[in-house]
């Protein structure tokens, strides 16, 4: 190992988080990134290379550097700053209009954060001031991010070390509409959930389910937010995952791939009626960060590639191949797979237990694929390949979970 990786491992485990480190070592996979390309990412001392099937969760869609952002954002350096987000902005209405003709009708204005739990947080205050309620509705192992309200709507996991999550915040389990149809009432402010929950297994909505969700909310004068941030922006194959299931939300969250990853930046999309609680006090929510112009540059240029429709069918064109290997695999492996679930680039694979899903994540890095298992159900192991992935690269990955079911069956087993 290299003087450079020992001090970053050094400086990490002293002033960063140090059990982290201990719990790369307990997985045997202490990589420290350095060059990053396309869909590749190599160790500091350039002696591994993995295709990143992790994207951290959507934020490298067009993989590392990508080229249309980076230099948008390089040119942009050279006349523009981030702008001072209580003034006017060319840049922000610019970006919220492009948004707004992305999607459907009802979406008409923007509201930018630098984080995906900051712009949650947004959205959940958006349908307390509207509905003047404070009851939160949100999935069982769902996922928000870790702020104030977001922290609140996810799972124990992540809060009860801080508190916990307040009454006025009940969970439901996805997919159940009895259980949101007895939980709902006059005082829910907003049904808050992923359209696809990834931490939460990667799971896929019942058809029809998402429509009824929609009627409750409707029924009830409740606020519909999905939260987009790691299932849209093309990750389906659709722009917009929603889109498969005929409903459009009050509310849209995005966020990771904003960008394309390379300045920090996410939104939520909302209809013109929630927009009147800016009428009395238009300051009422602000964000130094949220939407910087910088950030904006790159978020058109990102746009300008991925919302196309070739790009699109790019997308599910790679998503089918992995749909067919995938099920050659399952075949192969019918006891230790379980389940395969996927929407275009966007796959959970499900493992009989917990300790064969944490196990992938070890055995994939051994087959040179960066990838995770579920936070919230440790037994699935989520592929999600940044979005240009190319056919053999496709294969690459196939052939890596191959091996290592193969390696975890034969180890784990004996
Ligand atoms: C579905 C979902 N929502 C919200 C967030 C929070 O985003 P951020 O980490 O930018 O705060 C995440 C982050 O992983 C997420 O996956």
């Amino acid at each position: 190992m290299s003087e450079r990786k020992k001090k970053a491992i050094e400086n990490y485990k002293n002033h960063v988080v140090r059990a982290r480190v201990r719990e790369y070592e307990r997985y045997g996979v202490v990589f420290v990134p350095g060059k990053r390309e396309g869909v590749w990412i190599w160790d500091v001392d350039n002696e591994i290379r993995l295709l990143n099937c992790r994207s951290s969760g959507g934020v490298f869609n067009l993989g590392h550097c990508p080229q249309k952002p980076t230099q948008a954002l390089k040119k942009a350096l050279e006349y523009l700053d981030i702008g001072d987000h209580m003034l006017l902005s060319e840049y922000r209405a610019n970006l919220a209009k492009r948004l707004a003709d992305l999607t459907p009708n009802a979406l008409e204005y923007v509201m930018f954060g630098a984080s995906g739990g900051e712009i949650i947080d947004f959205s959940l205050k958006l349908a307390r001031g509207y509905t003047n309620r404070k009851e939160i509705i949100s999935i069982k192992g769902g996922y928000h991010g870790h702020t104030g309200l977001a922290l609140a709507a996810g799972s124990p996991r992540f809060n009860k070390k801080f508190g916990g999550s307040p009454p006025e915040f009940k969970k439901v389990p996805f997919n159940d509409i009895e259980a949101l149809e007895k939980t709902i009432s006059e005082k829910t402010a907003a049904v808050i959930m992923e359209t696809i929950p990834v931490p939460g297994g990667v799971l896929i909505p019942k058809d029809g389910y998402l429509k009824q969700v929609r009627k409750l909310c409707d029924e009830y004068g409740t606020v519909m937010i999905l939260d987009e941030v790691q299932a849209g922006l093309g990750r389906t194959g659709r722009l917009w995952a929603f889109e498969e299931w005929n409903v459009v939300p009050d509310v849209l969250v995005l966020g990771k791939g904003l960008s394309g990853g390379v300045y920090p930046i996410t939104a939520a999309i909302y209809t013109e009626e929630l927009q009147s609680i800016f009428d009395d006090d238009p300051f009422i929510h602000m964000s130094s960060f949220g939407g910087a112009e910088l950030g904006c540059v790159a978020s058109m240029a990102m746009l300008d590639e991925l919302a196309t429709e070739e790009f699109l069918s790019h997308v599910r064109e790679m998503g089918a191949i992995f749909s067919k290997g995938l099920a050659e695999l399952k075949n192969k492996y019918d006891h230790a797979i379980v389940d395969v679930r996927q929407r275009g680039l966007l796959i959970g694979i499900e493992f009989p237990t917990e300790e064969m899903g944490r196990g992938m994540t070890g055995a994939l890095a051994m087959n040179g694929v960066l990838a995770n298992h579920c936070g919230n159900k440790e037994d699935t192991s989520i592929i999600m390949p940044p979005l240009i992935i190319q056919e053999d690269e496709v294969k690459f990955v196939l052939n890596a979970i191959d091996n290592a079911v193969n390696f975890l069956t034969t180890n784990l087993n004996g």
